[in-house]
């Protein structure tokens, strides 16, 4: 439609009311130009071939009949205004075409020129208007449906009104699933006082504190997804008619922030006991010059001493002590991995075969001792007198933890860690290990103790009993090896210390004796 002119599309078998429409029409302001067809199909020919502004059209038709008519147009050329000619002003009919998506209808009879063009331009603005509508209404619509977010629309009490397509894709819900349930249904119960005390204040609160912290929320498959969610009333004025929630699913962030916090955690106690072992290796090393100056001075006492003096006992004592003084020494150097080792290619079944014997003398006859080697074990380079010692360190614990009698269980087994599962252990870089596990059934260790086991000088026993070196040394001979170590325990479910070893590459171990 142009200010000057509309252009009709007039559907009318009646040769003698179209010549009276023409002349009527003819004399209108904006002018009307008008088009004949006598059949429906020779109009819906038409409409395709050319733009019109308006369709005049009669209901009864040699190819058509009724409201079927209207249909029909439509179908052929969408959202055109029709305006319907209709013989008598039968208001039924008149409002059925309305209703089946006419724009207007015109009494037959009604031939003023002014009438008939206000008609026509009032039918094409309304359906301008319809237009519109039906585009923004799908515009909004796939502003919410197409959304990677989840929208829902919540009443007052929490009822799932509506539920965004996103649901299905995040959360599992087939469309409409939701509707009808309370939304604290799949929240989970940690955080369903929190989100119940949100919907409780709400009618007060035009908007949530922006956003909500994370809500657990169950996914259809039984597994918890954390969601992020902020909320708004439906309408501002009146938050009563509910709210419109829009959530997004945050549980990858959370679990990569959480990840890399353990990462953190694992790393400062790695530095931890790096400046600690130094430290202890500093003044290991400083008392190891003190203790030999007290073994030559004693030395030269013992010396002057005749045969049966009874001082003699006196320097021997000060010998032994200052010996005793030297085993913790070596321990702390041992520790701070500044001891000299004599590595060579080890089969840990033969080593842990061998210490057996000693172990089993240890740990007495109440605790029961096994062996579990897997069999074709790798080959690991290692210090075997370290190793012998890690073992009676490991049996000595366990049998501290179990006064009441036990079983000791040693198992050895090949792993291949591959990058996901070696990161989680603390430094060790992925590829082949030898595993040795020590498992007791003793009283186990609750995590504050757990923590710290490795550390030197950290003991639960009583004064004089424990040095808190035992495990300190293990861990300085593991990492010294290239290799980690692992404990899991838990208050009287025993305890399992891991031992791995890099593999030794088969061709150095076919070489080496
Ligand atoms: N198998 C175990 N079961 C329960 N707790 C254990 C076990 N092994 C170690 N622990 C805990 O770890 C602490 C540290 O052990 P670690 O071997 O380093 O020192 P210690 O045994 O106390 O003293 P020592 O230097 O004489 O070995 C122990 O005091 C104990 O609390
Ligand atoms: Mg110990």
């Amino acid at each position: 439609m142009s200010a000057e002119s509309i252009s009709v599309l007039l559907v009318e078998d009646d040769d003698l009311y179209a010549q009276v429409l023409r002349a009527a029409l003819a004399k209108s302001t904006p002018k009307v130009g008008v088009e004949r067809r006598r059949t429906l199909a020779d109009a819906i020919t038409q409409l395709q071939a050319t733009r019109f502004d308006a369709v005049l059209l009669d209901l009864n038709l040699p190819d058509s009949a009724g409201l079927d008519t209207i249909g029909r147009m439509l179908a052929a050329a969408p959202g055109i205004p029709i305006v319907v000619l209709t013989a008598t002003a039968e208001s039924d009919l008149a409002v059925a075409a309305v209703q089946h998506g006419a724009q207007d209808y015109l009494v037959k009879s009604e031939t003023d020129s002014r009438y008939l063009s206000r008609a026509l331009r009032y039918a094409i603005e309304r359906a301008g208007f319809q237009a519109e509508l039906v585009n923004r209404e799908q515009q909004f619509r796939a502003l919410i449906e197409r959304a990677h977010d989840i929208v829902v629309l919540l009443g007052l009490d929490g009822s799932i009104r509506y539920q965004s397509p996103a649901t299905e894709r995040v959360l599992g819900y087939s469309p409409e699933e939701l509707v009808g349930a309370n939304v604290l249904e799949i929240v989970h119960p940690d955080d369903r006082e929190r989100a119940a005390g949100i919907l409780a204040d709400w009618p007060h609160e035009e908007q949530s504190p922006d956003p909500l912290a994370p809500f657990k929320v169950r996914h259809k498959d039984g597994t918890w997804r954390v969601m992020e969610a902020a909320g708004r009333s439906v309408d501002s004025t009146d938050p009563m008619q509910g709210m419109i929630l829009n959530a997004r699913d945050v549980t990858e962030r959370v679990r990569a922030q959480e990840k890399l916090l353990e990462t953190e955690a694992k790393l400062r106690q790695a530095h931890k006991m790096e400046a600690v072992g130094r430290l202890a290796g500093g003044i290991a090393h400083d008392f190891n010059n003190v203790l030999t100056a007290i073994y030559g001075y004693a030395d030269l006492l013992l010396e002057e001493f005749v045969a049966g003096d009874p001082r003699r006992s006196d320097v021997e004592e000060i010998r032994r002590m200052a010996e005793r003084a030297a085993t913790l020494t070596r321990q702390l150097l041992a520790f701070s991995r500044q001891q000299m080792l004599q590595p060579q290619i080890l089969d840990l079944n033969i080593v842990i075969e061998e210490v057996q014997r000693m172990l089993a003398r240890m740990i007495g006859t109440d605790i029961q001792l096994f062996f579990e080697p897997s069999r074709e074990l790798w080959p690991v380079k290692a210090d075997r007198g370290q190793i012998e010692q890690v073992l009676m360190n490991l049996g000595g614990n366990a049998r501290d933890a179990m006064p009441e009698g036990g079983s000791l269980t040693i198992r050895t087994s090949n792993r291949e860690l591959a990058a996901s599962e070696a990161g989680a252990m603390d430094g060790l870089a992925p590829g082949d290990y030898v595993a040795m596990s020590v498992t007791d059934t003793g009283v186990g260790m609750p995590e504050q103790v757990r923590r710290h086991v490795f550390e030197p000088f950290f003991t639960t026993k009583a004064q004089g009993e424990g040095t808190g070196l035992g495990l300190a040394t293990i861990y300085g001979i593991v990492k010294q090896s290239g290799g980690g170590i692992f404990v899991e325990s838990e208050e009287n479910k025993g305890t399992t210390f891991t031992i791995f070893l890099p593999r030794i590459a088969p061709d150095l171990a076919t070489s080496s004796p």
